[in-house]
């Protein structure tokens, strides 16, 4: 199968693929893994009653996310191209591909608060390493982080160096390295993770931590509950925005779509329930409150890895580790909008990159801002930084995946599913009825009543 002929489009446009399996997999559950799984995942949970968000957040994986992740595979490997030329592709002459429109808008947003709090890794990735972070109690690490963040100019200068990195790798192109580099470190991330969690499982309160994220308190199920566990659902699968579309679109024929979904699901899902394991436990240990927001982790972490012998060692391990899985995720979501600007607005990579990096610097300042003199500032009663994720993960990108479900469900053409299911006849397909009616029904419907709950319809 080649949609396009690549050796007919000039440089910047050429398809290319990836090389391995292995690597296609790598680099998108690269892009799932990341800020989202520890840092995001941990501070929902907290703020929405732990158990009660778990049992949503797994189950809307399992019926929402992963059969939109296929659908988003099976749009970009058929067609090889961005979310506007995808749609424009498959359904010529209609206006699907405005949807496109909503992808770029949240990518934009999702960038710029995603700079912030890489900013916040690097800085604490120093911190550590200068054996900064030594204090006692609880308090002093809520301390430590507020006064670091009402500072203004120290989360700024490292926000615009973290957008100053991924600008200078995604204008080489050299992300290929930085890929390769991830694939060889994300494996140790993740056996850091696995050391923390049996290291929190031995914490005095760690029966209380697991009860709370484990335990669902049915009474605290609410429409807030959900639109926030579907929000996460799709924040961290990278989804509803084109942004697995954009990869699979790198995809070779080998590449099977059903088994990758599900493996990228299992795996990232797998790392947020870590992440999980290791805060709880700890917050309540040392006496922190669950529902701390999103400077939560920033203030568990440090305590945790204080406790530990070489304590410091660990702590600027993990924080670079933390900070290069951010890397993968924003060098991904970057690709969305350069794509669109290369392919579609026909400019260069070199200006595409510098108007991604000129509008994320903007917003991304003002969505460092938002912990300092910008906190006051508020639109519904939310800061910048919180306007900009609540609007952007629980609102674009479930709509943007019901949009994407619908279209694959009900618009694609079957004989093109059917082929990108069974890589051109090479293998049988089993259960594709299910995974279509996932698609056509489940998905669009489930999303649709999570949005009508909770601005209080039904
Ligand atoms: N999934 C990533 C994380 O968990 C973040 C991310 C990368 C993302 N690309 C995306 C979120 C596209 C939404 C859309 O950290």
């Amino acid at each position: 199968m080649t949609p396009n002929n690549p050796s007919q489009l000039p440089q910047d446009q050429q398809r290319i693929q990836f090389n391995t399996r292995l690597g296609a997999i790598a680099t998108t559950v690269g892009s799932a893994i990341g800020l989202g799984n520890i840092w995001r995942f941990p501070y929902e949970a907290g703020t929405h009653g732990g158990g009660a968000f778990m049992l949503c957040y797994i189950g809307f994986i399992i019926i929402l996310g992963i059969p939109v992740v296929v659908a988003e595979f099976m749009m970009g490997r058929g067609t090889g191209l961005n979310v506007f030329g995808a749609f424009r592709k498959l359904a010529p002459g209609t206006s699907w591909h405005y949807l496109g429109y909503v992808g770029i808008l949240a990518s934009l947003m999702i960038l710029s608060f995603y700079s912030v709090v890489a900013g916040w890794t690097v800085e604490y990735c120093w911190q550590s390493a200068i054996g900064a972070l030594d204090f006692e109690t609880a308090d002093e690490y809520h301390a430590h982080f507020d006064e670091f963040c009402s500072g203004n100019w120290r989360p700024l200068l490292w926000t615009w160096i973290f957008l100053a990195l991924n600008f200078v790798i995604l204008i080489r192109g050299v992300s290929k390295g930085i890929e390769k580099m991830s694939n060889i470190l994300m494996p140790i991330l993740f056996l850091l993770l696995i050391v923390f969690c049996i290291n929190s499982l031995t914490l005095d309160k760690a029966s209380e931590g697991l009860k709370f994220l484990f335990h669902p308190d049915f009474s605290q199920l609410s429409s807030k509950v959900m639109l926030g566990a579907m929000g996460q659902a799709f924040f961290s699968l990278s989804l509803g925005l084109g942004c697995m579309m954009t990869y699979a679109s790198y995809f070779n024929d080998e590449t099977r779509l059903v088994k990758s979904a599900f493996l990228t699901g299992g795996l990232d899902t797998m790392v947020a329930i870590l992440a999980g394991v290791i805060i709880f436990p700890a917050v309540f240990t040392f006496g922190m409150s669950p529902a701390a927001g999103p400077t939560l982790v920033f203030e568990v972490l440090p305590s945790i890895f204080h406790s530990l012998p070489f304590g410091a060692a660990w702590s600027t391990l993990f924080f670079f580790l933390l900070f290069l899985a951010s890397l993968t995720s924003t060098l991904s979501m970057s690709e969305i909008s350069i794509k669109f600007f290369i392919q579609e607005k026909g400019m260069t990579r070199r200006g595409a990159t510098c108007l991604n990096g000129a509008i994320a610097l903007v917003f991304g300042s003002l969505c460092a801002l938002s912990f300092g003199d910008l906190g006051s500032f508020t639109i519904c009663g939310m800061t910048i930084f919180n306007l900009f994720d609540y609007v952007s993960s629980n609102i674009l990108l479930p709509f943007g995946g019901m949009m994407i479900a619908i279209f694959v469900g009900w618009k694609m053409d079957r004989g093109l599913i059917r082929n990108e299911l069974s890589n051109y006849g090479q293998h049988q397909v089993r259960g594709m009825g299910f995974l279509m009616f996932c698609i056509r029904f489940i998905a669009p419907v489930g999303i649709l009543l999570v949005f009508l709950n909770s601005i209080g319809i039904i």
